[in-house]
């Protein structure tokens, strides 16, 4: 594996697009619930693979502010689903030191769920080994909009004080670094308004695997692939700037 200077491998901020449950459960010939029951199970071993491979956040789409579209049978299921991974996952992320947050707009979500929410996320609260981040009603674009009329008026213009304000806005008190790897499983190719701002200079990587087959050993492979590269953030190529730093040190 090729080392950056500008990769801190312990912390490491990777965000899913978990798509394809509903392609997985027609080529089963199985209803498109049984595609998304599938995916919450690959999100369990997602979160539990998390940390051996030096993934500190992970944000994960799970319900986009657009898929209030869908079905009223197929978003009725998808809200009983996550609730019921709140209920089920939060003893266990707390035992393991996974902070749960829903990062989206709340005020649209049925009581039941909200509740389930919150529980989770005070039981998690103290956990800080891995950061993980369910977006649910989330839609960047809106996110976005809502952190520019919270700067309105405030002269703060930085790009640190917007970053601020963007977290507020989708319910986050403290400051998450960027994404360094942004994962979109299916085979599709676009980021379908998710983290828009904060994806400024991930690595992106696409695989043809539908969510529900997706496991450690995918992720691992995410990680290394992502590893792989050379990530320059519009400066030089690392290896000029190790040898700067060795001629300007004499060694
Ligand atoms: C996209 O696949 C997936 C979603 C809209 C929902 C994601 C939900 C889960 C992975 C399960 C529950 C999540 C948690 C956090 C427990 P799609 O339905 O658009 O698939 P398709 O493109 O093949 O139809």
């Amino acid at each position: 594996m090729k080392q950056s200077p500008f990769v801190d491998r312990t912390n490491l901020h990777v965000a899913v697009i978990m798509d394809g449950n509903g392609r997985w459960a027609a080529q089963r010939g199985l209803p498109r619930l049984m595609g998304h029951r599938a995916g919450a199970e690959a999100v369990r071993r997602t979160v539990e693979a998390a940390p051996e491979l030096g993934i500190r956040y992970l944000t994960l789409y799970a319900f986009s502010s657009d898929n209030w579209k869908r079905p009223a049978p197929e978003v009725n299921g998808l809200m009983r689903l996550l609730s019921s991974y709140m209920r089920s996952e939060a003893a266990n992320c707390y035992r393991n030191g996974v902070q749960v947050r829903v990062i989206g707009r709340r005020d649209r979500l049925q009581p039941q769920v909200l509740e389930a929410v919150r529980a989770a996320e005070i039981l998690t609260r103290p956990c800080n080994r891995v950061f993980l981040r369910l977006a649910l009603d989330y839609s960047s674009r809106d996110a976005i909009i809502a952190a520019a009329q919270r700067l309105a008026g405030t002269g703060d213009f930085s790009r640190e004080g917007f970053s601020r304000a963007l977290g507020q806005s989708i319910g986050l008190d403290g400051t998450t670094p960027d994404v360094d790897l942004l994962v979109r499983t299916s085979g599709e190719q676009r980021l379908s308004d998710f983290l828009l701002w904060e994806c400024g200079y991930a690595e992106l990587y696409f695989t043809p695997l539908l969510w529900p087959d997706f496991n450690a050993a995918e992720l691992e492979r995410a990680v290394r692939e992502f590893h792989s590269r050379n990530r320059r953030f519009g400066a030089v190529a690392a290896p000029a700037i190790v040898s700067e730093h060795l001629l300007a040190s004499g060694d």
